[in-house]
């Protein structure tokens, strides 16, 4: 962490995707540090919630009425916006052109691997949606001339899960090839993607979209290969009920350790998939908004290539964080058939220099699990006197 907060007074920030459980807490925080926000949602996921007959453990207010809260509480302002970036080109073009945004976050994307893999449907529109708002927003920003620093959300699943025999270096690998007289040359390439999902899939296109348009047109990206955020509250959600964050615990949207959690606190046993000895890289979403301001607060020169940031805070295997929440609640572990078309068990070693250098001090499990589980505890007392409604994982 840096030793002040940073301060991004006089800086119009655009968070697309604004709703979100990552872009919701993200525009309190700008918000809070001084910056003009807007949020731009279709409230896609709102809908995608409905269709899927599921919903946040934690009550969500509206987003007219979590602006309104934030308002309330904070005195600050933040612009709303309220269309889709993947079909209204011109509304997002003529947004831009009135914002001029100096920092844009980009989170509007369908983020579930399991919804991407569900059924044809759920892979078209996983594409359709993720590829065309990205190039929309690239095209946008190449057509009005406009030179913000992108912040885009990805994923450390574009390296893919299976043994890579080798330390995952920050997006780019180097490489020895031949010369066309036969001496070496050196150079680096965008690491191969090797998705396991259709919605990784969608993030290692974007990859491809970022370096035409870095390259063609200079556009300034820093590009976040994100593990997997857990954890829920941050400092600004916390202020008043109406500002709290989303915390998702069905087999869909929700990933292992909210389902861990939940089952937890429901007294079930915890059910790991298939050997327990994936390995995965987790983030807190607190330490989520530590690295995105340390991103902004160090944008790309002009003329940079793509900058690729791993953005984690811990890798473990399934198995260690099962120990782990069984041992801070008894429960116990249950072995279940894996649903998902995955390796059982993966060696992962991902480097992370960039944010470490930057001064970024991770959170681990072992730091705040404890408490994340006490605060879950207490949000469902609050919330839902009657919690087995609550506990449902729905579908
Ligand atoms: N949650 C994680 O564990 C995680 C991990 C790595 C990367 N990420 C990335 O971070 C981003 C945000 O993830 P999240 O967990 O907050 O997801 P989320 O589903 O909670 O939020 C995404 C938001 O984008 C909006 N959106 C989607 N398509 C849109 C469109 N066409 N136009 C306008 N708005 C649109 C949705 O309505 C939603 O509010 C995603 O790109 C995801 O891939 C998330």
């Amino acid at each position: 962490m840096t030793a002040s907060a940073p301060d991004f007074k006089g800086r119009t920030v655009l968070i697309l995707g604004g709703d979100g459980f990552c872009g919701w807490p993200t525009a309190l925080r700008f918000s809070s540090l001084g910056a003009n926000v807007a949020i731009l949602d279709n409230e896609s996921r709102r809908q995608i919630d409905a269709e899927l007959k599921v919903r946040s453990l934690t009550m969500i207010s509206s987003l007219p009425e979590r602006i309104l809260a934030w308002a309330g509480e904070s005195g600050n302002h933040m612009g709303l916006f309220r269309f889709d970036l993947a079909t209204d080109y011109p509304a997002l073009r003529n947004l831009l052109a009135e914002l001029q945004p100096d920092i844009i976050v980009h989170f509007a994307e369908q983020r579930s691997a399991p919804y991407s893999m569900r059924s044809s449907e759920g892979a078209r529109y996983s594409i359709d949606n993720n590829v065309r708002v990205t190039h929309n927003l690239l095209a946008a920003l190449a057509e009005t001339g406009l030179d913000p620093h992108l912040i885009h959300l990805g994923t450390i699943g574009v390296y893919g899960y299976a043994n890579a025999g080798l330390q995952l270096p920050e997006g780019y690998l180097r490489v020895t090839a031949h010369g066309p007289d036969g001496r070496d040359v050196k150079k680096e390439i965008v690491y191969p993607g090797k998705p396991d999902s259709v919605y990784h899939l969608t993030k290692v296109l974007d990859q491809q979209l970022f370096a035409f348009y870095n390259q063609y047109y200079g556009l300034r990206i820093t590009d976040l290969h994100q593990g997997v955020v857990w954890g829920t509250q941050t400092a600004e959600t916390r202020r008043n009920p109406h500002l709290v964050n989303r915390f998702d615990h069905d087999p869909i949207f929700g990933t292992v350790v909210n389902r861990f959690i939940v089952q937890a606190i429901d007294g079930t046993p915890l059910t790991v998939y298939g050997s327990g000895e994936q390995a995965r890289a987790f983030i807190h979403i607190r330490d989520m908004l530590t690295c995105i301001t340390l991103a902004a607060e160090t944008p790309p020169e002009p003329g940079e290539r793509v900058r690729i940031v791993n953005q984690y805070s811990e890798i473990c295997t399934l198995n260690a964080l099962a120990a782990r929440v069984s041992a801070l609640t008894g429960a116990k572990i249950d072995y279940l058939k894996n649903p998902r078309r995955e390796p059982e068990d993966n060696e992962f070693e991902v480097s992370r220099t960039i944010l470490t250098s930057l001064g970024f001090e991770p959170n681990t499990f072992e730091d705040i699990l404890a408490a994340e589980i006490a605060d879950i505890t207490d949000i469902l007392a609050t919330q839902s006197p009657d919690k087995s409604e609550f506990l449902k994982p729905g579908i």
